[in-house]
């Protein structure tokens, strides 16, 4: 298959999964999705080259101590549900932020677009973000996006620097089923000569 197959191949098997198992698939280890996530926060273009995009990776004792307080912080049962799920059945799961203080400085150097950076910075923590499912996809793991930013907030380890607003949880196991059945628009990409 060639490059640009391959490429819409696994971008195409990029789903989302929310029952996983505690695991690492195969020769996998932590180490390796540490690699790739840091080549993707690196190499994810952004506004003016600024570079906003941060990350963490959380596993172990500190995954399950976030989650835990997440669940623990919304009262309703069903809404605990997703939380817990993510504390018990995933083996990790990647924390995406937007350093505010590059953003602040942007506005500062640029005042004619001031308006348009944070919507910028959202924009390339949004491809760092799909960036990363699908190279996890690619590595035989499944996943699914969290917006649990105001809790997972707070539950963080306290040397996260306070200028970092958490943007997205990417939440990483082995897949234990199959996605879902995905329905799709019409929704042809014309070209206009
Ligand atoms: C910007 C964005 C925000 C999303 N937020 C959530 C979320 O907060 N919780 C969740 O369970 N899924 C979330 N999703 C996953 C979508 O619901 C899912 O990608 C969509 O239904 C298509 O399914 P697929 O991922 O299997 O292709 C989000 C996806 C995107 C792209």
């Amino acid at each position: 298959m060639s490059v640009v197959g391959t490429y819409l191949k696994t971008l195409t098997a990029r789903r989302t999964i929310y029952a996983l198992k505690p695991e690492l698939p195969g020769e996998i280890t932590i180490k390796d999705i540490q690699s790739v996530v840091q080549t993707i926060i690196k190499e994810t273009p952004t506004a003016f080259n600024s570079q906003p995009n941060r990350a963490i990776i959380l596993t172990g004792e500190a995954h399950r101590k976030v989650w835990d307080q997440v669940a623990d912080g919304i009262e309703s049962p069903d809404g605990k549900k997703r939380p817990a799920s993510a504390r018990d059945e995933a083996f990790g799961s990647v924390i995406f932020f937007t350093d505010d203080k590059v953003t602040e400085k942007l506005k500062a150097d640029f005042p004619a677009y001031a308006a348009a950076f944070p919507s910028f910075a959202d924009h390339t923590s949004g491809a760092a973000q799909i960036n990363s499912w699908v190279v996890l996809e690619a590595m035989g793991l499944g996943g699914h996006l969290q917006h649990y930013n105001g809790y997972v907030k707070a539950a963080l380890p306290g040397k996260i620097p306070q200028s970092w607003t958490v943007q997205a949880q990417l939440v990483f196991g082995t897949p234990a089923t199959a996605p879902a059945e995905k329905t799709y628009i019409k929704n042809d990409v014309e070209v206009f000569n």
